[in-house]
């Protein structure tokens, strides 16, 4: 293909690519726990969780979930609201920048509302210890005035549930973590899991897919629903632009090589990282902020996005003295496995 022809089919396949892709998302979302693929038993856990809150007429626990990005915490979260039948108020760590942003959105909150905290380890330590208080008594304080004429004041709120998601569990304050009922972590999903996402969402787009369609797809998705679906729909637009609009194999695959995406779903920065760390490094160990600056990327997007699916793959490890690559991460490069005697 010529490089005129790949713009042209870029344009044809990317149209105002972000709203489209925002309201895509909106109609792939999982509803109930009944279209939610996979994660068995956080899911028995969570429908267990529900059902006991509702058979006494209580308010559901506080759930914290965690887990690299894509894999379904925010969707659980509005499957939970959906099932306990209750209203849903998103937010997010870092968009509660004052403790009056966040007695706000709590004086606002109806009885049983879900309150979901999007990114809760990125929330200011002054407005996590106004959550203290909401969450184990359901009590807003608020200091009324200034100086010396400043008092105190005690509001009661409606019960509600806290349900928080982080790629950073680590990063969530014990005090905090300590007050949730519930704390699953969600895995990556098998190949399996994944096809049958991406067979989900094709009938939803009205697309026909051959199963190994689906598989080509799955096994290029970093283990991650939302990447399953983010392919599919590139698939899409190749098999239509290109194909006879079907998801075949050969679709996928051409697709996938277009956009340059390689047999284990690493992207082109999965690939700058492993070959920066084996190429200039010698393998490592390298510093995490100068393996991030080296392929231009922020130090936290290598270490939440990128790193977790290196190792998932066994590509690289986390060492006191910094990353290494492995054996498989220099086999996949093609490049000679290093002396291990050079390495200590
Ligand atoms: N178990 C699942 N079954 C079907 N589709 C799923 C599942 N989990 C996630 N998805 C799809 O993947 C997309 C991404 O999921 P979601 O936004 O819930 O991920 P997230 O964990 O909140 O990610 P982030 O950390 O980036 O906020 C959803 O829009 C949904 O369509
Ligand atoms: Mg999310």
């Amino acid at each position: 293909m010529t490089g005129e022809e790949r713009d042209e089919l870029v344009r044809v396949v990317a149209p105002d690519g972000a709203e489209e892709e925002r309201a895509l998302d909106a109609a792939l979302r999982p509803r109930l726990f009944a279209e939610f693929i996979g994660q068995e038993k956080v899911k028995e856990q969570l429908r267990l969780l529900v059902d006991g809150a509702r058979g006494r007429g209580d308010c559901l626990d506080h759930v914290l979930v965690s887990g690299p990005p894509g894999l379904g915490k925010t969707t659980l979260a509005g499957i939970l609201a959906n099932e306990i039948g209750v209203g849903f108020r998103p937010t997010s760590g870092p968009a509660l920048e004052r403790a009056g942003d966040l007695a706000a959105i709590l004086t606002n909150l109806e009885e049983g509302d879900v309150l979901f905290v999007d990114e809760v380890h990125r929330m200011p330590r002054a407005v996590e210890e106004v959550l203290y208080p909401a969450l184990e008594d359901f009590k807003l304080d608020i200091v009324i005035g200034k100086g010396p004429s400043a008092r105190s004041i005690r509001l009661d709120l409606p019960p509600f549930t806290l349900v928080a998601a982080t790629t950073r569990p680590g990063l969530v304050t014990l005090p905090l973590r300590e007050r949730f009922g519930f704390s699953p972590r969600l895995d990556y999903y098998s190949q399996e899991e994944l096809a049958r996402v991406v067979h989900r969402s094709a009938g939803i787009l009205g697309l026909y897919v051959e199963a190994d369609g689906a598989a080509t797809i799955a096994a290029r998705s970093r283990g991650t629903p939302r990447i399953a679906n983010r392919l599919l729909r590139r698939v899409r637009d190749y098999a239509q632009v290109r194909g006879d609009g079907r998801v075949t194999a050969e679709a996928a695959t051409a697709a996938l090589a277009l956009f340059e995406v390689d047999e284990l779903g690493l992207d082109k920065l999965d690939l700058a990282i492993l070959s920066t760390l084996v190429r200039k490094f010698g393998g490592g160990p390298v510093g995490l902020s100068t393996l991030a600056a080296s392929v231009g990327e922020e130090t936290e997007t290598v270490e939440d996005v990128y790193e977790p699916y290196l190792m998932q793959l066994g590509f690289l490890k986390r060492t006191p003295r910094g990353r290494v690559a492995t054996d498989a991460a220099h086999a996949h490069l093609g490049a000679p496995a290093p002396d291990p005697a050079g390495l200590f």
